[in-house]
């Protein structure tokens, strides 16, 4: 199994670092445009490998993607990140371009590669990486929601004072401070909803910090968050280089289902060998619905903006 990262920021080598500690691939080549970064990172990390104890053969390069070749997995996270105040979305003018480039290297080099797209404004970007590449869309994946369902966990897992192993909680929608939409009615305690526990003031208070919860940790980094976006890409790694069949909400293009199509954004999928196996309809209440096709214009509203 060999899988690429494309940028050697934080967020790109925190995902070969966990790619590397959960120590299923054998091979993580590292990419950036700045001239010797990925080779360093490669090397710092690889000097981790006798104390973390894994085999995985992490590599670096400046931008050949002749070392990507063959790729089961490529997982783009280049472009700027946002500052504090600046919404993800008024990233897409640079990120487009980039995303545009990297995604038509990679394929190039790695025809039957699955792709991972990190790059904000993220359900826009994934959109954009399937009209350039024309891949089927069981290979074109958006990490969103992974990411913000473990931040809701973590706002659930504080409210009920418990531990994040006893909670469980599924944010769908577009990776969107207004898009998200946090499934608090279907969050469970040890399979006990959430709602038994706590009241539903605490409930919307965990809703709302859920949704900045990028922003927020924008606001004291000076930029983008790092660790749990690795964290998240390296488990949609992992489903699919061990063909897991686990259900990350993910986005992807829709067609029809959840009564929308032409975007993409975050709905449950079962991912496997092939990428996205099935995309998972559940029965949503009518006020989630709303909230669902609320976003669903929002991200068309942005994705409007690269034909601008
Ligand atoms: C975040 C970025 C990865 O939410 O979108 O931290």
């Amino acid at each position: 199994m060999k899988v690429t990262v494309v940028g050697a920021g934080a967020v790109g080598a925190s995902c070969a670092e966990y790619i590397a500690i959960k120590n299923f691939a054998s091979e993580v080549v590292l990419l950036d445009i700045k001239e010797g970064y990925a080779e360093g990172k490669a090397m710092d990390l690889m000097q981790t490998a006798s104390l973390n104890g894994f085999d995985t053969k992490i590599t670096g390069s400046t931008n050949d993607y002749s070392k990507t070749a063959g790729s089961d997995i490529a997982v783009i996270t280049s472009g700027i990140p946002r500052k504090p105040g600046m919404t993800r979305e008024e990233l897409i003018g640079i990120n487009a371009g980039i995303v545009k480039a990297v995604s038509t290297s990679l394929v190039e080099h790695s025809p039957n590669v699955i792709l991972i797209v990190v790059s904000n404004p993220m359900d826009t970007m994934t959109y954009l990486a399937h009209k350039v590449t024309g891949l089927p869309k069981n290979r074109i994946i958006g990490m969103g929601g992974a990411l913000d369902s473990a931040r809701f966990k973590y706002r659930l897992a504080e409210a009920l004072g418990a531990p994040i192993s006893d909670v469980d909680g599924m944010v769908i929608g577009g990776h969107s401070d207004k898009g998200m939409v946090p499934l608090t009615r279907l969050a469970t305690r040890n399979s006990v909803p959430v709602s038994e526990y706590i009241s539903e003031g605490r409930l919307q208070q965990v809703l709302e910090d859920t949704k900045v919860g990028g922003a927020t940790l924008t606001k004291l980094l000076g930029t983008s968050a790092w660790y749990a976006p690795g964290a998240a890409v390296s488990g949609l790694v992992q489903a699919i280089a061990c063909d897991q069949k686990k259900i990350f909400p993910c986005s992807t293009l829709l067609d029809g289902e959840y009564g929308l199509s032409g975007l993409c954004i975050g709905v449950p999928v079962v991912l496997g060998r092939n990428g996205i196996e099935k995309i998972v309809e559940i029965n949503l209440s009518d006020a989630e619905k709303a909230h669902l096709e609320e976003s669903a214009a929002g991200v068309k509203k942005t994705n409007a903006l690269l034909d601008a």
